[in-house]
């Protein structure tokens, strides 16, 4: 299996976007099943931002300094969906804010998903070495054992507190 990086997260972004039409999908009332579809999708985003945060963000502005905006905008928008993934964690699915926080988280990560994917991983497949792209992905492939997967356990926590502080 391939660990380039772009590969990697690629992978998750899809799995994440399956997630949420399963969740537009449902109905109104189908309220067990989007409760754990929204389990499932804040485990998923806890493992993906771990991830970037931890090795694709800090790796990218390394290399390539003319992506810093990019990188930083990044960490503010993954801060953004971490603090709805906090609220929605302790919220059930009968709260009348429920649904109305997961289709803005939603569409939050969506947007975000884009950027990344039209925008500036593009740049980064151009200015990065395939070599390096591999190195930087089996990182995250080995880091990924370790993730956090609920945004309550401490290293999801100091990485969220490292983002705002950093
Ligand atoms: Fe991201
Ligand atoms: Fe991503």
């Amino acid at each position: 299996m391939s660990t380039d990086a772009i590969v990697v997260l690629k992978e998750d972004h899809k799995e994440i976007r399956r997630l949420f039409r399963e969740f537009e999908k449902a109905g109104d009332r189908a309220e067990a099943r989007k409760g754990k579809l929204v389990e499932q999708i804040i485990e998923n985003l806890t493992v993906h931002t771990y991830l970037e945060n931890e090795v694709m963000y800090p790796e990218v502005r390394k290399l390539l300094p003319d992506l810093e905006d990019d990188v930083l905008e990044s960490y503010e928008e993954h801060h953004v969906a971490d603090v709805l993934c906090v609220e929605l964690a302790g919220m059930s699915p009968d709260d009348e804010r429920f649904d109305a926080k997961t289709t803005v988280l939603i569409e939050s990560v969506t947007h975000h998903i884009e950027e990344e994917e039209q925008e500036w991983f593009p740049k980064v497949r151009e200015g990065v070495g395939r070599k390096q792209l591999q190195e930087i992905g089996a990182r995250m492939v080995e880091l990924r054992k370790d993730a956090p997967r609920k945004p309550s356990q401490p290293s999801a926590l100091k990485k969220a507190v490292d983002a705002v502080t950093a």
